[in-house]
């Protein structure tokens, strides 16, 4: 295994992508398949006794299916990490290992590796740094969302498509925005097909890494074998400077107001800044109180079988 820390992540930079990133969608390569990480034995090994809290197991909605009708969770159960892998590839099921770093050393020097050369490579600061590992079968998909972070897509197994968006009015007006930073949107993000005439479409390949603007919009299917990609998010200044404005002009629109400026500095930017500061931390003991609901398990015997069960609620951990 080639060390972590002698081969550069990023094998295919240039300086001009330093000018580009997080302005317009950007295309690099990366070496994180050699790390040896993501073999179907160090997967399966990841996967055995990975903390309830962290994962999410689901069955993905279908295309053409309303948005986020048919998305419903489930537990592993007594399914081994194999047994999960083998699920994945033979069924339709997009299983998501949350806080990386948190749970696996191997992983926590991982993301400092690849923290420290985005930060190095672009000249920027990163305050807060997260990893996800998407492990999902073919045909599976995301719908039209945006993340709120700065956010990257490994790819590194299978083969996916991404529609990547312009991150402009037009594709994601802001009171819709605004509702997404604010946790406040929990029905489908309108879409409409002519969106797709104008969107970046890639085909994600091992070794390809996509980066696109804050708030970019963009939709993910699965093309084919059982896929592998981590999502990194990051926090910058720039970045938080955004989500504060965004989320306090969130709160002048529902007070009546129409929010005009998205300026991150000035008086203007100071007064936003201090508004969503209080209004967030009134609220703080009600966010991220939605219980997920658990309607099945895997079945051990029948790979890519699943099992209804009673449901239960998962409570998340106080916040
Ligand atoms: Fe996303």
């Amino acid at each position: 295994m080639p060390s972590l820390v002698s081969q550069p992540i990023f094998t295919d930079w240039k300086p001009q992508a330093a000018l580009l990133w997080g302005q317009i969608p950007l295309l690099l390569r990366h070496a994180l398949a050699d790390t040896g990480l993501f073999t179907d034995a160090a997967l399966a090994g990841l996967i055995d006794g990975y903390p309830r809290d962290d994962y999410a197991l689901v069955i993905p909605g279908k295309q053409n299916e309303p948005q986020h009708a048919r998305w419903t969770e489930g537990d592993i159960g007594e399914a081994t990490g194999a047994q999960v892998l083998e699920a994945i590839r033979n069924g339709f099921l997009w299983l998501n290992l949350r806080n990386l770093p948190k749970n696996d050393a191997r992983f926590a020097a991982l993301a400092d590796r690849i923290r420290s050369e985005m930060e190095e490579r672009v000249g920027m600061k990163i305050d807060v740094f997260e990893m996800t590992l998407l492990i999902t079968s073919p045909g599976a998909q995301t719908y039209y969302h945006c993340d709120v972070p700065g956010q990257s897509l490994w790819h590194i197994r299978g083969r996916k498509r991404v529609w990547l968006y312009p991150t402009t009015e037009a594709f994601m007006p802001a009171p819709l925005l605004e509702e997404v930073v604010m946790q406040a949107r929990e029905e489908e993000i309108p879409f409409h097909d002519w969106y797709d005439d104008y969107a970046k479409v890639v085909d994600m390949e091992p070794g390809m890494m996509a980066h696109w603007p804050q708030y970019g919009p963009h939709r993910v299917t699965n093309l084919e074998g059982l896929n592998v990609s981590l999502t990194t998010e990051h926090w910058t200044g720039d970045l938080a400077r955004s989500y504060k404005v965004r989320y306090a002009n969130g709160l002048l629109r529902r007070a009546g107001f129409t929010p005009k400026s998205t300026a991150t500095t000035g008086p203007g930017y100071h007064a936003k800044a201090a508004l969503q500061s209080i209004w967030r931390r009134t609220r703080a003991a009600r966010l991220h109180q939605w219980a997920r609901h658990i309607e099945f398990r895997l079945d051990p015997d029948h790979p890519g079988r699943v099992v209804e069960i009673e449901p239960y609620d998962l409570k998340p951990r106080a916040v």
